[in-house]
């Protein structure tokens, strides 16, 4: 008897060890990531979507370098992808996708309203020309997925971008807007399939890939300057309201964010405590389909933001928390 309840002492304490254990993962950050079937994960330009406890995340397949299709996986702690399929792929989504257009910075959201799922991206064509934007649109998360336009919004020509759904439900494409001048904040229609308002902000300070958040009521936006591939200081500015009153553009991190440029910010809301994500693309490193993609924890409080690069780390996914990895 007094063995038996040794024994299950002993279980009960080993499985607790392995459940908290299990509970936090490490990122290490600076390797090619593969996916479950063992091929090297193709999405940069990372765009992000939380539907319960699984990430999608897609982004720009570029082992051929140019004209990517756009892949999606799914993940419960970033560090397992399951392949889920090319959501977008050349020729077969759009005939002139991967001829005259392709596609960059694909982002994704949900439309409660409409209960689709919608991708904004860039839409160009050669030498960055044509400056639009494309839209696609899915009853379930994973496609299929149906081209519903390719044009600049408004009329205005548009490239780097990204996405920001507002508690409300409002939907922003936030785009690098006549010939990389200007910030352009889109408000979208109320099934997010079109642009209904253009607000200009940051005018003539050339800034792209934006990644926005809130955090408390504050909406903070990380943005880089216009290099091409190489990467560049990381500027953070913040706002009480999207389309007015955001501050004046301040240095964070190092002079080349930690060799990086944003795609996304993700908001890891556990029991106990959230925990923001920083996202960027290592691009070139050292060739376009060994682009890197690099997480790392930041946090943001009264105005600042703290963009401390970590190698690797450890996140709990339940309780939010995260915390250094000893090397
Ligand atoms: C920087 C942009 O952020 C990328 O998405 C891509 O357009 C490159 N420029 C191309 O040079």
């Amino acid at each position: 008897m007094k063995r038996t309840i040794s024994l299950l002492v002993v279980l009960c304490l080993a499985s607790a060890a392995f459940a908290k254990k299990g509970d936090w993962v490490t990122i290490k950050n600076g390797d090619l990531w593969y996916d479950t079937e063992g091929k090297v994960v193709q999405a940069h330009g990372a765009g992000f979507l939380q539907v319960g406890d699984t990430w999608y995340m897609i982004g720009e397949d570029r082992s051929r370098s140019w004209n990517p299709d756009v892949n999606m996986y799914s993940s419960k702690d970033l560090q397992t992808w399951k392949f889920e399929g090319k959501i977008i792929e050349n020729g077969v989504t759009h005939s002139d996708l991967g001829r005259s257009r392709f596609i960059e910075r694909p982002k994704l959201m949900y439309c409660k309203k409409t209960k689709q799922f919608v991708v904004w991206c860039h839409w160009e064509g050669s030498n960055y020309g044509a400056s639009e934007a494309g839209v696609f649109y899915a009853d379930k998360v994973t496609g299929p997925y149906h081209f519903k336009a390719g044009e600049r919004p408004l009329g205005i020509k548009s490239r780097d971008c990204n996405v920001f759904v507002d508690d409300d439900g409002t939907a922003w494409f936030i785009s690098t807007i006549e010939e990389n001048q200007h910030l352009g904040f889109f408000r979208l229609a109320d099934d997010y399939l079109s642009a209904v308002e253009c607000t200009q902000l940051f005018k003539r300070q050339a800034r792209e890939a934006p990644a926005i958040v809130k955090v408390d009521g504050v909406y903070y936006m990380l943005s880089s300057a216009c290099t091409g591939w190489e990467p560049n200081q990381c500027k953070l500015s913040w706002t009480r309201n999207l389309t007015e009153g955001w501050s004046q553009l301040e240095n964070i991190g190092d002079r080349i964010a930690y060799d990086t440029q944003a795609a996304s910010i993700l908001t890891i809301k556990g029991t106990k405590t959230t925990t923001y994500l920083y996202v960027g693309d290592r691009w070139m490193d050292p060739d376009l389909p060994r682009s890197k993609t690099i997480i790392f924890p930041i946090s943001f409080k009264d105005g600042k933001c703290d963009f401390t690069y970590r190698e690797q780390f450890e996140i709990n996914f339940k309780t939010g928390e995260w915390r250094e990895k000893k090397m």
